[in-house]
């Protein structure tokens, strides 16, 4: 078991007064009630609140089952989805193998874009590799996955006959309804379900993340034990015992008080991905009503480089929040050498997890000092017990920032805009005048 992921704002405190940051104790409060009680606009999608207790025993052990077979009979899964029906997915797969060293099934993605070349490098990839797919729709008719998945079905039909196919097809979708649902009905694919209640971007810990993360080799049981550990954590009204409230606290002061931008840092290429997440759930969440920080990420070392200028002496209108993993995977040591011929001997023999860590903390220290705001998540390291907690962290606090701003933080009414033109274009049927 891992430690318990804390909050570090001694970097964001100076942007914060007493009297601001007391004066958004209630409002915090106030939202957090709303969403524990479920008592706010969109309620109706708050399931996951409680999901680390009540998640479906039954459906949980299914799809350990499920997985097994998955890597018995493939060497790769295509996870076939876009935005909160893949994001999560991907966000856990990558944060828990860099680094293991362990080979095993490989997880590729599908369906998250319209593109033909990336189409087309997927289908090489798959050439004379047995493969199996999880089709991942709430709604069952999203455009991106849906053609995706009638590309993959018919390479799997002519590769395996239409029941060899039907046993390496999984689909995640509603219990009751929509086009996927009755077409896995019909053609005998084992399901597992999107809960009513629960919207894609939350739903990371239902079975549409859960599949995926155990066919690659996750422990689904300690990433639900984390997370339920961190949900008990949010039930307090303390923000020094509650990290997901005191994290609220200060993006809506600092919000309140003129900054546009958040960006989420990594030293670590295993959280690229949870910064896509973060993003989406952030985003889609959040950004209404002229409101909501633009979430933005960032991988560093490699955009100090890039990005660091801007960060330390553009606009200053961003406040940085890092996520920091303190015990890398695999550590490795600069290799010790006499002399200094590279300029390095102050180096030799140090740990690179260290080398990285002092970068990080140079680096917090001169974007405070430039004037960004900085919080900190510690981590204790990548497993699956820290990344139960980090999911329900976010989305904890990104429920409470969404009702302290006054909006529904579980709705997407922004996204069917480009749909409609985009159907009207393509000459879908009840598009034409829309
Ligand atoms: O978070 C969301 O609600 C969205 O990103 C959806 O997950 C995404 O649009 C895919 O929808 P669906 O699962 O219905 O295909």
């Amino acid at each position: 078991m891992s430690q318990d992921i804390r909050l570090d704002v001694s970097y964001a405190e100076k942007f914060v007064t007493e009297p601001e940051a007391e004066g958004m104790k209630p409002v915090v409060l106030a939202a957090q009630k709303t969403l524990l009680e479920k008592t706010g606009p969109g309620a109706e999608f708050t399931g996951w609140v409680n999901l680390p207790e009540t998640y479906d025993r039954e459906e949980f052990s299914r799809i350990k089952k499920a997985a097994e077979k998955i890597r018995d009979e493939s060497r790769i899964l295509v996870v076939t989805g876009v935005g909160g029906s893949y994001l999560g997915a991907r966000a856990a797969i990558e944060f828990l193998s860099k680094g293991r060293g362990e080979s095993g099934l490989r997880v590729l993605y599908a369906g998250s874009s319209l593109n033909p070349d990336q189409m087309n490098d997927l289908l090489d990839e798959l050439e004379g590799t047995d493969f199996s797919v999880n089709i991942i729709s709430k709604s069952g008719t999203t455009t991106e996955p849906a053609i995706a998945f009638r590309i993959l079905k018919a390479l799997l039909e002519e590769r395996y006959g239409k029941k060899g196919a039907a046993g390496r097809i999984y689909a995640t979708t509603d219990q009751k309804k929509g086009t996927l649902k009755e077409l896995a009905d019909a053609e005998g694919y084992e399901t597992f379900v999107v809960p009513d209640d629960i919207g894609g971007r939350y739903s990371v810990l239902s079975a549409v993340g859960l599949l995926p993360i155990a066919a690659a080799g996750g422990d689904i049981d300690a990433l639900m034990q984390g997370a339920g550990r961190m949900a008990e954590i949010c039930q307090s009204d303390d923000p020094e015992k509650n990290p997901a409230l005191l994290y609220a606290l200060y993006r809506c002061a600092l919000e309140k008080k003129g900054m546009e931008v958040e960006v989420l840092s990594n030293y670590d290429a295993g959280l690229h991905q949870i910064c896509e997440w973060w993003k989406q759930l952030f985003g889609e969440s959040l950004g209404k009503e002229h409101q909501g920080l633009f979430p933005a990420g960032m991988d560093l070392t490699t955009d100090l480089h890039s990005m660091g200028q801007y960060i330390q002496d553009g606009r200053r209108n961003l406040i940085e929040t890092v996520l920091d993993v303190k015990n890398a995977g695999r550590d490795i040591r600069v290799p010790e050498v006499p002399g200094n011929a590279d300029g390095l001997q102050y180096l030799n023999g140090r740990s690179l997890n260290e080398i990285n860590h002092k970068a990080m903390e140079g680096s917090i220290i001169a974007h405070a000092e430039g004037g960004v705001p900085v919080m900190r998540i510690e981590l204790d390291r990548r497993d699956e017990d820290s990344l139960g907690q980090l999911f329900c962290f976010f989305e904890y606090a990104c429920g409470v920032c969404g009702y302290a701003n006054g909006v529904n933080p579980f709705d997407q009414p922004g996204v069917e805009f480009y749909k409609r033109n985009m159907f009207r274009l393509l000459g879908k049927p009840g598009y034409e005048n829309k």
